[in-house]
């Protein structure tokens, strides 16, 4: 009998949207992976193939909802082999820890040239004459088109897409209105775009094609009252979010001509209603969200999703992901080690912990880099919430989102000057209601983790395994006493640190042991004369 994914441990790759075979059969040759293409599942298949799915692969056809995220407990990844992830829950989904990744640049040229495709046939009329020509009709009069040379093109969102569209304009000679609210002047400018408020742009402009992404800023952006401002032989073109264009004001402005026509490739329902009245306007083109359906294209994102898929499983590597900016893998990799050490820090100082954290600070001393304070604070939370939570389900995504919903603030902080005597270190400290532990470490060259301060007291302490982390005071016997009582519980100590602040004041143990330390040993360390506080910890 053929085994299952489950009893070989594969990792299962379920895709629900047509994704370019290139990019799957590189994850099909990969020994780890097992892929399911599963095109418009029933709910009962799609149930079952999510029980055990691992990543589950989309275009903007499948719905990643957050009851089917509920399906799908093994889930670690969602991958959307294209730009846009407005057909995901990215709230569920980091919610429960998985991952969204994206392909943002894959399709950029064919979305750009789509457009341009639709504002040449809506300039001169190729779909409608197309159509009459296939009713047998020669009809040259009825379509008189225009020439884009010396018109003005508005261009609404400079991003990738935009601004390749803004670029390919100056060859047809047209001028070029351009709005974006993150694009400066300047930098309008040197892609020769006039940068323009949108009622100026919606005035001038002859054509007008979307690039904006959706969100409630820009949902029917262009609505009743934006399309009243716009000339009568305007045109308009979206190819970027069905929900930018209020459909019904855009139906009702074209039907009154009051603008000269549209080209749509996106619908604020899709796939678009059968029975859609847009589908009977003359004046206006349709294509069924082809924007990024070229080969090309879906090769470039098929293949790039594949390799990045493979790259979070096999290497932990992460390319692009949505609901965890900040942790590119470029990045990760200066810090790699450092990340141990945060997660570890945050680890041993959670175990000494009675009480409900309050918040948790992560302070960088050295030569760190802006960009590693997050994945290092993140790291640090996660080593926390592991010792109280259970650990299966907690991944850097979802860690920040635990630790607010539990009231934890998280602290970010960093200095250039490193602590005297040290280049460079990580501090953690968990403050509760009623206590505050601080730990702070450094990475050897060696790539050990070491723990140098302890409170205040300075250590140095190999931060890996099992360890009796005690509080005394600096009195004569204390550590004799300690080792002896260890001995006849038959604990193995395999080193032993002390770290004082003056001679006869605070003092700390920290003892690295080769077994578990049992509660009976535990109980009688603390009795012990000239001990504080005993804690059991694992890092
Ligand atoms: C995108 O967001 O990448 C485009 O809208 C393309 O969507 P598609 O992959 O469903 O064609």
């Amino acid at each position: 009998m053929t085994k299952t994914a489950q009893q070989t441990g594969q990792i299962e790759v379920l895709v629900t949207d047509p994704i370019a075979d290139e990019g799957l059969k590189l994850l099909e040759k990969r020994p780890g992976f097992l892929v399911r293409r599963l095109m418009k599942p029933a709910p009962e298949a799609l149930r079952e193939a999510l029980a055990t799915a691992s990543a589950w692969l989309v275009r903007s056809e499948t719905k990643v909802t957050e009851d089917g995220l509920k399906l799908a407990p093994k889930l670690k990844l969602v991958g959307r082999a294209g730009v846009g992830v407005d057909n995901i829950d990215l709230e569920a989904a980091s919610r429960r820890g998985v991952l969204v990744m994206n392909v943002p640049g894959g399709n950029t040229l064919a979305a750009t040239e789509h457009a341009w495709a639709m504002l040449l046939a809506l300039s001169r009329n190729v779909a409608q004459a197309d159509a009459e020509m296939k009713a047998g009709k020669w009809e040259r009069s009825r379509f008189i088109g225009s020439e884009l040379a010396g018109k003005t093109l508005g261009v609404v969102g400079l991003g990738r897409i935009g601004r390749e569209v803004a670029r390919r304009a100056v060859a047809f000679g047209m001028q070029v209105l351009g709005f974006d609210p993150f694009l400066s002047q300047d930098q309008a400018r040197a892609l020769g775009v006039e940068p323009a408020e949108v009622d100026q742009l919606l005035r001038l402009a002859d054509y007008i094609t979307l690039h904006a992404s959706l969100n409630d800023k820009t949902r029917h952006l262009i609505g009743r009252e934006a399309l009243s401002k716009m000339k009568p032989e305007a045109r308009i073109i979206n190819c970027a979010r069905g929900e930018l264009i209020d459909e019904a004001a855009l139906l009702a402005a074209l039907k009154e001509g009051r603008i000269r026509g549209a080209a749509l490739d996106v619908f604020s329902k899709e796939p678009l209603p059968a029975d859609s009245p847009l589908r009977k306007e003359p004046r206006l083109i349709l294509t069924p969200h082809l924007g990024a359906s070229t080969e090309e294209a879906q090769l470039k994102v098929s293949t790039e999703l594949a390799e990045n898929v493979a790259a979070y499983f096999e290497h932990g590597r992460l390319r692009n992901a949505v609901n965890l900016p900040g942790f590119e893998t470029e990045i990760l990799e200066q810090i790699g080690h450092e990340l141990d050490l945060a997660e570890k820090l945050g680890r041993f100082c959670a175990q000494l912990l009675t009480g409900g954290i309050r918040a948790v600070r992560v302070h960088l001393s050295g030569e760190y880099l802006s960009s590693h304070r997050r994945p290092l604070a993140v790291a640090a939370l996660k080593g926390i919430l592991s010792a109280i939570l259970d650990e299966s389900g907690l991944t850097w995504v979802n860690a920040p989102i635990i630790a607010s919903e539990r009231g934890i603030r998280l602290l970010e902080s960093s200095e250039e000057t490193a602590a005297p005597g040290f280049d460079k270190m990580i501090a953690v400290e968990v403050v509760t209601e009623s206590e505050t532990q601080r730990a702070a470490g450094l990475v050897l060259p060696s790539g050990e983790l070491r723990l140098v301060r302890f409170g205040n007291l300075t250590v140095d302490v190999v931060l890996s395994g099992k360890l009796l982390v005690l509080r005394n005071s600096d009195t004569p016997g204390t550590i004799g006493r300690v080792g002896t009582l260890l001995g006849d519980g038959r604990i193995n100590i395999a080193d032993m640190r002390v770290g004082r602040q003056s001679p006869h004041g605070d003092a700390a143990m920290v003892i690295t042991v080769d077994d578990p330390v049992p509660q009976p040993v535990l109980d009688r360390l603390a009795e012990l004369e000239g001990i504080q506080e005993v804690h059991y910890v694992e890092v």
